[in-house]
């Protein structure tokens, strides 16, 4: 058994490196690369590791930085797996992201609370604040090159999320936010990331929220298009348009947790809220052996008509990053809908590239 698994697994390895990558396709107009999970950083997934180390050249980790895992206690951090993510980047010479430091999700409660269970004073949250970014961002000084800095701090209807960063501190917790991570990397990329920005509503906040940051002197590298989409959403024009209103501030469009639902809507909404969640229905979840010829080359198109707007907007566009490496370990199998079989990347789930990966390197050949 163990053999066949070792073979297996070299064979997977030879593999990727017998197919054309990504980052040589894509070499001179942008970044291209996977979040990546635990096992996979340290070491654990050697199917993933022979495509991660030849298709990507930047790496973000899907959830070990984020703060219930770094920072889970007051004055408790856990480093062990994040020093291992940024480890597994600099073994590999790849440009390492530091996802994320505030966000109202997967943010321990603790962190609002005082030691009565009642909400602190905007003075004591600014200070863990503070304390969070600059020991975290800190310790990996030159070596993460770019930080989210705020994630997803806007409603859909372009208005500032109230969350309990916005209610304790007010809309300045954003300014001070960048504030302390430039403080802690002078030279570190910052960005605020987002899902949905490519609904006008939702985009217009995002462009009011920028302008707001850079008229407070805040410096922003990028906007993070998350960019988990659908078959039929974004269209291409809200693609190219939302690219373009952030261009036109001046800032870079970085395409930051890349994939694409192939299964029937459960929700009503494209939202990619963390929090949202949906029951199955009949007819859910119909790809459970394998998603059909017709369904793959669906699929083709739809990356290969994005990618063909992000070529376009080079310059602009500076990193891609895909949500994940192999479909089997996508959290969009669990989402919003748990334990459906989804086919969102451009790998297989033993690790095969599809037509979709030949559809993209086209694109990249086009240039
Ligand atoms: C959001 C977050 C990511 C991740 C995805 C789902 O987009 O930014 O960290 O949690 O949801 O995996």
């Amino acid at each position: 058994m163990k053999k066949i698994i070792v073979a297996t697994l070299l064979c997977a390895a030879a593999q990727a490196q017998s197919v054309p990558s990504l980052k040589d396709a894509f070499q001179g107009m942008f970044r291209i690369g996977a979040a990546l999970n635990q096992a996979q950083f340290e070491g654990r997934d050697a199917r993933a590791d022979a495509i991660v180390a030849s298709q990507f050249n930047t790496i973000s980790p899907e959830n070990e930085l984020k703060w219930e895992r770094i920072h889970p206690q007051p004055g408790v951090y856990k480093f062990d797996a994040a020093d291992a993510y940024v480890a597994y980047g600099e073994k590999r010479h790849m440009f390492i992201v530091g996802h994320c430091l505030v966000w109202h999700s997967q943010t321990p409660r603790w962190v609002f609370q005082d030691d009565k269970g009642q909400p602190v004073t905007r003075e004591v949250l600014l200070e863990r604040m503070h304390e969070h970014i600059s020991t975290v961002v800190g310790r990996y000084k030159g070596r993460i090159g770019g930080w989210d800095v705020v994630n997803e701090a806007l409603n859909e209807d372009g208005t500032l999320r109230n969350s309990p960063w916005r209610r304790i501190i007010g809309d300045d917790f954003l300014v001070k936010a960048f504030q302390f991570a430039h403080e802690a990397d002078p030279k570190a990329e910052l960005y605020y990331n987002d899902y949905s920005l490519e609904n006008e509503p939702k985009r217009l906040g995002a462009v009011a929220l920028i302008r707001k940051l850079q008229a407070a002197g805040v410096n922003v590298t990028a906007i993070g298009l998350q960019g988990h989409d659908k078959l039929d959403w974004p269209t291409l024009q809200q693609q190219a348009e939302t690219i373009e209103a952030f261009r036109d501030l001046g800032i870079k469009v970085n395409i930051t947790e890349l994939d694409i639902d192939v299964l029937p809507r459960t929700t009503r909404s494209n939202s990619a809220d963390v929090a949202e969640r949906a029951a199955a229905a009949a007819g859910s979840n119909p790809y459970t052996a394998g998603l059909p010829p017709e369904m793959q080359e669906t699929l083709a198109n739809r990356y290969a008509e994005l990618f063909r707007i992000f070529v376009k907007y080079r310059g602009t566009v500076s990193r891609i990053t895909f949500w994940g490496v192999t479909d089997g370990e996508s959290w969009l199998n669990n989402f919003p809908t748990p334990g459906r079989t989804n086919y969102p990347l451009l790998f297989d789930r033993q690790g095969h590239p599809k037509p979709a990966f030949d559809a993209v390197l086209k694109t990249g050949a086009a240039k």
